[in-house]
């Protein structure tokens, strides 16, 4: 995507750090996945968290995907973006009173709710108002997504959704509880999985747990299944979209469902992460005792996964390569008063010098919105390849 002059020319002209993101193939990527949905009458709700900025969402939005949000901010972002209040969904495991108001007010589609004590308030705070709030119950299946313990939601030990234990107790609340309409179940096991088996696993479950409230005479309607599907970091030139043909397939498969259930999903990740670049120039080059290193001008305070999750990032060195070029192995670190500011170690990149750009790829989810204010940086910039 970034070898050749043209690109590294545009780029050079541009204030750096920067986060690069190539539209047409974020459109190819939500076509591909929204055909694949629709074609098995699926409907996929938009995870903002993986990316909230202005333009990214706009062309989701355009595109007829939902917004799963998890936040008051993200509740009323989406809505200024125009997607429709009722193909917003709310979770977390802790949404604030203030929060809960601003969605009812805003008559969102459902909340994804992760305990008891939530529904309880939740439907006080609808009475107060005079509001009827739909819910998903979000259940803690108890399989394991074979991924980063960090990013692992779905076990027994992670503080999301209700236990198992408690459902049996959640059924009879919600039948007591006026202002709440229990429209569905919700899962979500974790992010990055890679291993399409891990869904298998979770059907399983979903049908266990639907025909659970089904007996106790609770139609559920709503089948949220999450997020998660992972993307290969490894490869982004070789597999920029992944195989939402497969992921959908499986659900397809295996879940149990009428024609009357419908079967939403949560993804962020599969659908922005390819599209975005992390573009940063090398400030310094410099030989340590042991190390060459590479100093960029951009460090973990706009790219947090590798030093947070020890999250592999390809890096490349933009502009023209020739299979000739001399390499050395670097070290790519930024300018950050910490160690574990490092994006990758042992790099073999072209010998590089001040002023050569260099791509992160594969940085469009979980990037430019976990960037932080350490050390007082400036703000970070964008730049749109628009065709
Ligand atoms: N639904 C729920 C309830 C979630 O918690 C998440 C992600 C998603 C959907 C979207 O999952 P996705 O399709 O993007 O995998 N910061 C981490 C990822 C954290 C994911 C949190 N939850 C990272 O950089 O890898």
């Amino acid at each position: 995507m970034f070898q050749n002059k043209e690109i590294k020319e545009t780029l050079l002209q541009q204030e750096t750090p920067l986060y690069y993101y190539d539209l047409p193939l974020l459109e190819r990527t939500l076509d591909a996945a929204k055909q694949a949905a629709d074609k098995r009458n699926f409907h996929i709700h938009y995870a903002l968290k993986a990316n909230f900025n202005d333009r990214i969402l706009n062309i989701i939005q355009s595109k007829g995907y939902g917004a799963d949000c998890v936040s008051g901010g993200e509740v009323e972002k989406s809505i200024a973006v125009g997607f429709p209040a009722g193909q917003i969904t709310f979770a977390g495991v802790g949404k604030s009173d203030k929060e809960i108001i601003l969605a009812l007010k805003h008559r969102i589609f459902a909340f994804n709710v992760e305990s008891i004590q939530e529904l309880e308030v939740i439907n006080e705070l609808a009475g107060q108002i005079g509001e009827k709030a739909n819910v998903s119950l979000r259940i803690n299946p108890n399989v394991d997504a074979h991924t980063h313990h960090y990013i692992t939601t779905g076990l027994d030990e992670n503080k999301f959704g209700v236990p198992n234990s408690e459902l049996e107790k959640a059924a009879a609340i919600i039948k007591n509880c006026p202002n709440i309409n229990l429209i569905g179940l919700h899962f979500h096991i974790g992010s990055q999985i890679t291993d399409l088996n891990v869904f298998k696993s979770l059907c399983v479950k979903v049908n266990e747990w639907k025909n659970f409230f089904e007996e106790r005479g609770t139609y559920i309607k709503v089948i949220n299944v999450g997020g998660g599907l992972g993307v290969d970091y490894k490869n982004p030139d070789e597999n920029p979209i992944p195989d939402f043909e497969a992921y959908f397939d499986i659900f397809d498969k295996f879940l149990e469902r009428t024609g009357q259930h419908e079967v939403h999903f949560e993804l962020g990740r599969a659908l922005v992460a390819q599209c975005g670049s992390l573009v940063s120039k090398v400030l310094y080059t410099k030989s340590g005792l042991k190390k060459n290193f590479l100093i960029l001008d951009a460090g973990m305070t706009e790219l947090m996964r590798p030093a947070l999750y020890q999250a592999y990032h390809k890096i490349e060195k933009i502009g023209e390569v020739s299979p000739t070029d001399k390499v050395l192995n670097y070290d790519v670190v930024g300018p950050i008063c910490e160690s574990s500011d490092c994006f990758g170690k042992e790099v073999e990149l072209p010998v590089s010098k001040r002023g050569d750009l260099i791509a992160i790829r594969t940085a469009g989810a979980y990037g430019e919105v976990m960037a932080s204010n350490y050390n007082l940086r400036n703000e970070i910039r964008n730049y749109f390849k628009e065709n």
